[in-house]
């Protein structure tokens, strides 16, 4: 079931991959396609590649600055309302490239996947469809109080899962994605989270009932 969409929502999308035929940029491209498709959003997906950046270096960040491609990335974050990812899994976890672009992005006042709404995608050549990096992948950007959709989506075997149009053969897996993005973009639409304010609703808590605290 639709539910009512804000008009034009923007999400920004990307795979935080550099391999060319790599599995999670053709994931994300379907999802791109999907959601180009859906009335209300605006959809920008844009390669990982394009955002250079050296591995994270203190002396790097005080003598020339944050690195122009993590400026870049920051914009295009900031500017969405709403950013949909497809990460691959290393070793039960995430992979560096993207965790040294969070580590960069943290260094910025104020940091800019803050208070963003994130959904999590994954693809694997693996039977558990990257259910051990789900939990690594969505920590550091919680910690930097970003708010990644408790359920993501992951692609089992996905080395046998695309065409060579680059669509799924398994027309449930289409399925599934579709409904996923849906119910994300339709909680990422609202304008309030239950997260917002929390805040505000943990002060209000320890006044109604002081002796608890
Ligand atoms: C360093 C490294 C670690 C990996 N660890 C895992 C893993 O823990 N679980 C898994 O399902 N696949 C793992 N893989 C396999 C990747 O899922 C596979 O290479 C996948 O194709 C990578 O994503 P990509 O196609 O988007 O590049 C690993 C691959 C590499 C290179």
């Amino acid at each position: 079931m639709k539910e009512a969409k804000v008009a034009s929502m923007k999400i920004f999308m990307f795979a935080p991959v550099y391999r060319k035929d790599s599995l999670n940029k053709k994931l994300i491209r379907l999802a791109h396609e999907y959601v180009e498709s859906l009335p209300g959003y605006e959809a920008e997906l844009r390669e990982f590649n394009d955002f250079k950046m050296p591995l994270y270096d203190g002396d790097i960040e005080v003598n020339e600055g944050i690195p122009q491609g993590i400026l870049e990335l920051a914009e295009k974050i900031k500017a969405a309302d709403a950013i949909i990812f497809s990460s691959p899994e290393y070793n039960g976890g995430i992979p560096g490239v993207f965790k040294n672009a969070i580590d960069w992005l943290s260094r910025m006042n104020p940091v800019p996947v803050e208070g963003k709404q994130f959904f999590l995608m994954t693809a694997t050549p693996g039977s558990l469809a990257g259910a051990r990096g789900n939990h690594h992948t969505r920590w550091p950007l919680q910690i930097l109080f970003a708010h990644v959709y408790p359920k993501y989506f992951g692609v089992p075997r996905a080395d046998q899962a695309f065409d060579e149009n680059g669509k799924f053969k398994d027309k449930k897996h289409e399925a599934q994605m579709q409904k996923l993005l849906l119910e994300f973009l339709t909680y990422a639409s609202r304008k309030e989270t239950p997260f917002d304010n929390l805040d505000v609703f943990i002060e209000e808590q320890k006044h109604s009932h002081p002796s608890q605290h």
